[in-house]
């Protein structure tokens, strides 16, 4: 399968977002990836419901929202109507995984789930062929421009290991601190998707920067 790239809107100028989100449109990126903070689960809050729908309305690619909320189960139906592509929670916050991941798919939307730096791969076992995707943090959520955390290379290699030994279907996606440097590893250990927001957004040239990372990464 070929690799994917997904710019982090997080790292966009929101008072240029239109002009940002056209930039992701043009450019070799795959999916924009919508971060959303509720200040609770994450000692940050970024967006909510009115700017996701004015991305939606400039994005033409998927849409990959990544919730870093408590209680992520109130907000299916929402997302759905957002059009969310892929809806991923946080392991960390659902008592109730497999419910939360029926109920993603029965809304029509690909089911995520994410794993905190210190949550271990192995949470997964029992529930990894339900799931299509599961994003690895490697950084603590609720800010981008962090430092990589070097784990995440070893949490990739185990988790490909998981989902080959259950024959599942679920990408493997890396957020946080991704950049030319620590992508060709995560590659190589068994990553899909690349998520990357300041890497990107901060560079002199956006357009160029995905680019690049999709050479290394394909
Ligand atoms: C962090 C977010 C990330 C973030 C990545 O909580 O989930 O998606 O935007 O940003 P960078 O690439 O700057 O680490
Ligand atoms: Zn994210």
């Amino acid at each position: 399968m070929k690799k994917l790239i997904a710019p982090s809107i997080l790292a966009a100028d929101f008072g240029n977002l239109e002009r940002d989100c056209k930039m992701i449109n043009k450019s070799d990126a795959d999916w924009f990836h919508i971060d959303i903070m509720d200040g609770v689960f994450v000692p940050n809050i970024s967006f909510g419901m009115p700017v996701l729908k004015s991305i939606n309305s400039s994005a033409n690619k998927p849409l990959d929202v990544h919730l870093m909320i408590v209680n992520p189960d109130r907000y299916i139906k929402t997302f759905a109507a957002l059009n969310a592509k892929y809806l991923t929670v946080h392991f960390e916050v659902c008592n109730h995984l497999h419910r939360t991941i029926q109920e993603i798919k029965n809304n029509n939307m690909k089911a995520g789930v994410a794993l905190n730096p210190h949550t271990p791969v192995s949470v997964l076992d029992s529930i990894i062929e339900d799931i299509d995707l599961v994003c690895l943090m490697s950084v603590n959520p609720g800010f981008g421009g962090q430092k990589f955390i070097t784990n995440t290379f070893k949490k990739t290699q185990e988790l490909k290991q998981l989902i080959d030994s259950k024959e599942s279907k679920a990408l493997i996606e890396i957020d946080g601190g991704v950049t030319d440097k620590n992508a060709e590893k995560l590659i190589e250990n068994g990553a899909d998707v690349l998520v990357a927001g300041s890497f990107v957004f901060k560079s002199n040239n956006p357009l160029e920067t995905i680019s690049n990372l999709k050479s290394i990464t394909n």
